[in-house]
């Protein structure tokens, strides 16, 4: 399979890198207006550099990859879309749920692959808890991810690029809609909000948290699960995943390690891109839970109360003495 790569800044690089070792796979091409970008990586990589989204299409591709600022996923989705090549966008898949349906339907319209980039399904820890809590009634979930700003600030807070993660885990895990939302933002440094406080109710009745922050000097990636059986939790970057079950009433219990695998889960996400456009079945991520959870994080800013300018903080108060 012909593929490119659209947009080359920090993660458009990682998948062309990836893209190069995987199966069946080649990389044709890679698409940036910073042409030193995408000179930098085709070299690297020896495939080719061009400017534009066109060049690369006209290069024959079968499917891309688009990493672009998400601002500009609309638009070059739908382009790639009318000339025939499957399309995995990253996530969140669009600006506006409005945007990622014109998406979905111009993917549907033409009978192509659309994949969306939530790659931490792809975590093997994270699918060691997915399988963990299989057939288990989960109660609640709790999910911290935190760290530094961002070297570059986009234009969005850490909602849209970091809590969606989160979201779309608690749906995955879930499998279920979330149906309450109850967030609280601050903006502590940025413009846009940089601490959030994210709970959530899902249709299935389990009672979720998201903190999240851009305001911790190391990232930090954990989440606990608690089901009627087990208590679940992982360290996302270290990949420890632990659970207790067998609880007893004398307050007793049991506790295990359990085994998770090593892949690297932008390889595992790129690699089910792969097989979905072979086999036609439905990506692995579809276009639809793309947009469902960009929807719930949307829903987090909207009902951000009209004082929200108002709390960003002030600084704090000397203690005299
Ligand atoms: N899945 C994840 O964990 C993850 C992590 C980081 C970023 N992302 C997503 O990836 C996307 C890119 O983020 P990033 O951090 O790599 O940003 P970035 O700024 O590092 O890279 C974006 C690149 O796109 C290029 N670009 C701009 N306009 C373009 C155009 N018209 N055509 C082609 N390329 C264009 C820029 O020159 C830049 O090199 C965003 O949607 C972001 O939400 C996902």
């Amino acid at each position: 399979m012909r593929i490119g790569v659209i947009g080359v800044g920090v993660m458009g690089s990682n998948h062309a890198r990836v893209l190069t070792g995987l199966p069946g796979a080649e990389l044709i091409g890679v698409a940036d207006p910073d042409m030193r970008q995408a000179d930098f990586v085709a070299r690297t990589l020896g495939c080719a550099a061009v400017a534009s989204v066109e060049q690369l299409l006209d290069l024959n591709v079968d499917a891309v990859t688009i990493a672009a600022p998400t601002h500009l996923h609309r638009d070059i989705a739908l382009a790639c879309i009318a000339r025939g090549v499957h399309v995995m966008v990253e996530k969140p898949i669009a600006s506006s749920v409005e945007e990622g349906r014109e998406i979905i339907a111009a993917a549907r319209r033409a009978g192509l692959t659309l994949m969306v980039g939530h790659v931490e399904r792809f975590n093997p820890a994270v699918e060691a808890i997915k399988e963990a809590i299989r057939n288990e009634d989960i109660l609640s979930i709790a999910i911290t991810r935190v760290g530094p700003f961002p070297p570059r600030m986009s234009n969005v807070g850490v909602v849209i690029d970091l809590a969606v993660h989160d979201i779309d885990l608690i749906r995955w895990f879930t499998d279920s809609e979330i149906v309450d939302v109850q967030p609280q933002l601050s903006s502590a440094m940025a413009e846009r909000e940089d601490i959030a406080l994210l709970q959530f109710r899902t249709a299935s009745g389990v009672l979720a948290h998201i903190n999240t922050n851009w305001l911790t000097p190391f990232k930090a990636r954990s989440v606990t699960v608690a089901t009627r059986g087990k208590y679940i939790m992982a360290d996302l970057l270290t990949r420890q995943v632990t659970e207790c079950f067998g609880f007893q009433p004398d307050g007793s219990y049991s506790m295990r390690h359990l085994s998770v695998g090593h892949a690297e889960p932008l390889r595992s996400e790129l690699l089910a891109f792969l097989r979905a456009v072979r086999s036609g079945s439905a990506a692995a991520v579809t276009g639809e839970e793309g947009v469902a959870s960009l929807e719930i994080a949307i829903r987090c800013l909207a009902s951000r109360p009209a004082t929200a300018a108002a709390s960003v903080r002030q600084a704090p108060r000397v203690v005299a003495g």
